[in-house]
């Protein structure tokens, strides 16, 4: 099967535009290309061909940004501004990426290989609606007041009160899989919090966290508030994780990245939030509704091609109703069509590069020669675009590597249980623990299962369903902290105590 190109003459003249632009770093108000001069290729995964070029960043830009956005956070401007006026900023740029939405779902479609229509119908609307949620916040963010007893001072009187501080330099270190909406993870909570920011876009996908830098501009956010420095993750990512003048650094990628991070931040002792990877289980049980669970299980693994941190990898399916489900969603992977981003009818787009791809295709090869049974799929479509077609695998056991490993494209695994202390068992048994699914009609299998699994979100009857208001995060080796949620601004700040001796 040949996969259609994408076609760059259908794009709006304001993506044009923006495409053929010089791009450079977003560093303390001014656009400033790498200090080493060099650039790094921006490649549409649909054709494998170049669209433009940005800064590649090292530690010397990187250590600039800090600088930028140290400057920022300790400037009158952005401390005293007023809680109301924050917010009111945060909703101009959510405005701004309103105004701009077509433009920069086109972005991130050629720039990571989604479907355009999701991109802005998913993803951007999205990252818009975080923007919104968090730019509430500010206004509402109060600590307490509090009564010590002192009880070593029995005649003295005191009054004590704890309030949240920023943090301040937040260093944020993002992946191409969603990186608008990754954006707003970040920013928002942030912004809100009073912090200033360096954002590392992922080097696959930088072209919307520029974009973005450019709003923050014209919303009128002070200069260096927000810094954007583009660059490959072992220089430019390294030399923010590893910088002292850093406060904080919010991660979402690669559990083995996220390791890295952790190690860097021992330096400064800087505050780390990690959203890693996942190997999410969806469970089928014995009364689910077909019509709801076939095309739920479908969308869990395949939607975003499979990229995506909480994928349903997973299917366990009980054993009276395995045939049916699989069948049912190893035939929906069949008829999926496969194209390119800015097709709105595609339904699989193609990995984001051709390192993921090959990754991809690695295990499907060791699946193939651990015994698993290829169902539908586990094949490259001929085209010079990274795509893999969707897969699923049956006849698989737990200690696979395609049922261990987090792939990361559009692979299930898929597998019938007896019972629920065996599905239980099985769906724990992973390092992982950040998504997961039920599929049933019945609300006591629902609180039963939901509190059993080890994982940072339960869906039921449906999968891969994000909010603005809903903490998100991982159990065990998914991460630390939670995202999304009021709470994810506390993440951003210090509690300060203030006692008082009256
Ligand atoms: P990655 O973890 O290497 O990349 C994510 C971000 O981290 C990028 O901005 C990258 O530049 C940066 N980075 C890389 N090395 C760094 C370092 N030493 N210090 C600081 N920052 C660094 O992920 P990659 O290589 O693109 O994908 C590998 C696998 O990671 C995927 O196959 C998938 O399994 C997982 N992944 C999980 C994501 C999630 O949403 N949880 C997102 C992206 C990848
Ligand atoms: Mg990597």
């Amino acid at each position: 099967m040949t996969v259609a190109m994408n076609d760059l003459n259908t794009i709006r003249p304001a993506t044009r535009e923006f495409l053929a632009a010089a791009h450079a770093n977003l560093i303390g108000g001014s656009w400033v290309p790498a200090a080493s001069g060099k650039t790094l290729s921006v490649v549409d995964p649909a054709t494998g061909q170049e669209i433009t070029r940005v800064a590649e960043s090292d530690a010397a830009d990187i250590d600039h940004a800090v600088q930028a956005a140290r400057n920022a956070f300790e400037s009158a401007a952005w401390r005293d501004m007023k809680p109301a006026t924050r917010e009111r900023l945060m909703n101009r740029l959510a405005d701004l990426m309103e105004q701009n939405i077509d433009t920069l779902a086109e972005l991130e479609s050629i720039d990571n290989g989604k479907n355009v229509a999701i991109a802005k119908a998913v993803d951007m609307t999205c990252a818009i609606d975080v923007f919104r949620f968090m730019a509430g916040i500010p206004s509402k963010l109060n600590g307490a007041t509090l009564k010590p007893s002192i009880p070593f001072a029995p005649d003295a009187r005191f009054f004590a009160y704890s309030h949240p501080v920023p943090v301040g330099v937040v260093g944020a270190i993002i992946p191409w899989n969603f990186p608008a909406l990754m954006i707003a993870w970040k920013l928002g909570p942030a912004f809100a919090a009073g912090c200033t920011v360096v954002l590392k876009p992922a080097e696959e996908t930088p072209l919307t966290a520029l974009f973005i830098g450019r709003l923050a501009q014209e919303a009128g956010f002070p200069d260096g508030v927000l810094n954007v420095v583009t660059g490959y993750g072992h220089t430019a990512g390294a030399a923010l994780s590893n910088h002292r003048g850093v406060d904080k650094v919010a991660f979402t990628g690669s559990t083995e990245v996220g390791r890295l991070i952790l190690q860097a931040a021992s330096g400064n002792l800087k505050r780390v939030t990690l959203e890693l990877g996942g190997k999410s289980p969806a469970i089928v049980m014995p009364d689910a509704d077909a019509a709801v669970a076939i095309p739920g299980a479908a969308s869990g693994i395949f939607f975003n091609h499979g990229q995506t941190c909480c994928a349903g990898s997973r299917l366990f399916v009980h054993k009276s109703r395995f045939d049916e489900v699989v069948d049912g969603v190893a035939n929906i992977a069949r008829n999926m069509k496969v194209g390119p981003g800015l097709d709105m009818s595609t339904e699989i787009g193609p990995m984001v590069s051709k390192v993921q791809q090959d990754r991809v295709c690695a295990y499907i090869e060791a699946g193939k020669a651990e015994g698993a049974e290829l169902l539908v799929g586990g094949t490259r479509p001929d085209s010079n675009g990274f795509f893999v077609n969707p897969t699923v695998f049956v006849n698989t056991s737990n200690d696979m590597k395609i049922v261990r490993e987090e792939i990361f494209g559009p692979v299930l695994v898929a597998m019938p249980y007896t019972d629920l202390e065996e599905v239980i068992a099985w769906a724990n048994d992973t390092p992982y623990g950040l998504g997961a699914s039920i599929w049933t009609r019945d609300v006591s299998t629902v609180h039963t299962l939901a509190h059993r699994i080890r994982s940072g979100t339960v869906w039921v009857n449906c999968h891969n369903v994000i909010d603005a208001a809903l903490p998100f995060g991982g159990f065990k080796e998914s991460g630390w902290g939670r995202e999304n949620g009021v709470d994810a601004v506390k993440a951003y700040c210090e509690t300060q105590t203030v006692c008082i001796a009256l």
